[in-house]
């Protein structure tokens, strides 16, 4: 950047003035009155008290007193950019969403990477999954595909998540660890839940550790629907393949990162998009109907499992391309408000108890995180399609319906009258058949939690999965009960007995604990099958 002419004066105290004069714009208060003095409080005397009346120095302090808001509960590190989406082939067999109707088409997207566990000033080499959130700012609403770089989660219902997370933070005694799952609280957690045990081999494995966000894959994680113009559904897992392909660091070389540059990960992305070098991913689906699902022993509602891309392979259908940084990083990238509920029409949820509770989860956190109920207000939230409706008002309001009637029905006309039902355009949530009694019951298609994990640990190289085993025995040579650590081994015995030999071994536990059976899992309040006929009945 030029830099300018440097026009300075001094003041009666020897205090630095910088003026206008050299083509400067005129420094002013928020309500706009000019400024002639920025180096001095109003005193009594100079030498004096300083005095109520000075309403620029009130306005500056009372400004940057209130220049924090609260950081995200979870991914509170995190760094983006905007982009567009590009649509190779219309979808239309598939779905009637706007964005995939046209080859070509263009979308424009923000987009957010982060870490989970870590503070917002946290390093960004943790051993942690990455939030790959995508707003598409479509011509029929904005969507957003709140995912992840690991296509698993730890836990099957929303219920366990305050557990997961306050597990994996800080201890409330000691507010340490900060941004690592390597303590007693994690693995005391995660070892009673053995539902996280497929996660827990991803999070152990060299895709916790990316080389940049430039070389992670994305996952939707849940099955979703697709909804076609006749209102036909398709169940569908989405992906984001980086064109770059996969890297990941080393545990050592992570740990140096850390020291020499927490910022490793953001200062990747700034530079390659400021140079022209603009990342770019691919979309793909995996699709599939019901009878499709219900040829797998496990549950497609289920977080915990995947589909195996060697059975059904994922077929792109378009590409995503990050090529602006933004101006500002808290207008954009900090208030930024991704939500799973926002969905357009022609694409719908599953059934998915992990996805149904996020569905609630984030419209109330963006409610508290940015201050009440006109986020959507901001120009990062703000769909970019024509918006129209008789909400109104509220802290900071800007949109407030224009016209006579803020109600409707109404008599009035279109000038006056405000915007109406599209009973053909609209959303049309697909009408399903409730299925049984009213009940808190995990469903049994739910209960494998280990065949996946040793799929995945047994499709690793040697030296993948020696990383794993090494990332075993690091982290939880930091959990400091014995207990737990057995515990942790008890079921990696059912995933692999090899790798629950090394690291049993790793850790010096004197003897190999029995492996976990399905009784030592937490009792999860099932009715007998009893209870159920009477239900039934
Ligand atoms: C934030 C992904 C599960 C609650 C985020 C973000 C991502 C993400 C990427 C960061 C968004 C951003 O960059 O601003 C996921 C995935 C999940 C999952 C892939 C499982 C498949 C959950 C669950 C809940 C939840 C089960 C609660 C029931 C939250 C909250 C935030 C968040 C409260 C902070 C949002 C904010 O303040 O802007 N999640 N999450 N998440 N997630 Fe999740």
């Amino acid at each position: 950047a030029k830099l300018g002419d440097e026009v300075i004066t001094r003041g009666a105290g020897g205090e630095t003035h910088q003026t206008t004069e050299g083509g400067y714009k005129t420094l002013t208060t928020q309500q706009g009155m000019p400024v002639a003095d920025d180096q001095n409080t109003l005193r009594q005397g100079a030498r004096g008290p300083a005095l109520i009346e000075d309403g620029h120095f009130r306005e500056k302090i009372f400004h940057f007193d209130h220049e924090r808001i609260p950081e995200r509960v979870v991914h509170a590190r995190g760094y983006g950019a905007h982009g567009f989406f590009e649509t190779y082939q219309p979808l239309t067999d598939l779905t009637r969403a706007d964005i995939f109707q046209r080859a070509g088409e263009k979308t424009p997207v923000f987009v957010r990477f982060s870490t989970v566990a870590g503070n917002k000033g946290s390093a960004d080499l943790a051993r942690d999954v990455r939030g790959f959130a995508v707003k598409f700012y479509t011509k029929e609403g904005n969507w957003d595909l709140v995912g992840n770089n690991i296509p698993v989660f730890f836990i099957q219902d929303a219920i366990k998540f305050p557990d997961l997370v306050h597990s994996v933070k800080q201890e409330p005694d000691r507010d340490f660890p900060q941004a690592q799952s390597a303590h007693d609280n994690f693995w005391d957690f995660v070892s009673l839940m053995p539902e996280a045990m497929h996660m827990i081999m991803w999070i152990m494995s060299d895709r916790a550790i990316p080389r940049s966000f430039r070389f992670m894959e994305g996952f939707g994680v849940h099955t979703f629907r697709l909804v076609n113009a006749e209102g036909k559904s398709t169940f569908v897992k989405f992906h984001w393949k980086p064109k770059l392909g996969m890297q990941s660091v080393v545990w050592n070389e992570a740990v140096k990162i850390n020291g020499a540059d927490p910022d490793f990960h953001r200062r990747d992305l700034w530079n390659a998009i400021q140079s022209g070098d603009y990342p770019e991913w691919e979309l793909g689906l995996q699709t599939f109907d019901q009878d499709f699902a219900d040829s797998f022993d496990f549950d497609v509602l289920d977080a915990t499992k995947l589909i195996p891309e060697d059975i059904l392979p994922v077929t792109p259908v378009g590409r995503l391309v990050l090529d602006r940084m933004p101006e500002n990083f808290f207008a954009e990238t900090e208030q930024v408000a991704f939500m799973t509920q926002n969905i357009v029409p022609g694409i719908d949820f599953s059934n998915d108890p992990l996805l149904q509770g996020r569905n609630f989860s984030y419209l109330d956190t963006q409610l508290k995180r940015l201050g009440g109920p006109n986020f959507t207000h901001l120009p990062i939230n703000a769909p970019k399609c024509p918006f129209h409706n008789f909400q109104q008002d509220g802290h900071m309001a800007f949109h407030n319906p224009k016209g006579r009637a803020n109600y409707e029905p109404n008599s009035w006309g279109p000038e006056i009258g405000g915007p109406r039902e599209a009973p053909m355009q609209g959303f049309q949530t697909l009408a399903q058949e409730p299925e049984g009694p009213k009940v808190r019951l995990r469903a049994e298609s739910f209960a494998d939690h280990y065949s996946q994990a040793r799929q995945f640990y047994r499709s690793q190289t040697a030296i993948e999965q020696k990383h794993i085993s090494d990332a075993l025995v690091f982290e939880l040579s930091n959990c400091e009960t014995p207990a737990i650590r057995e515990r942790v081994v008890s079921h990696l015995l059912n995933i692999d007995g090899d790798l629950a030999k090394t690291v049993a071994a790793g850790l010096g536990l004197p003897n190999l604990p029995k492996a976990a059976t399905p009784a030592a899992q937490p009792k999860m309040d099932l009715p007998t099958s009893d209870a159920l006929s009477i239900l039934k009945n």
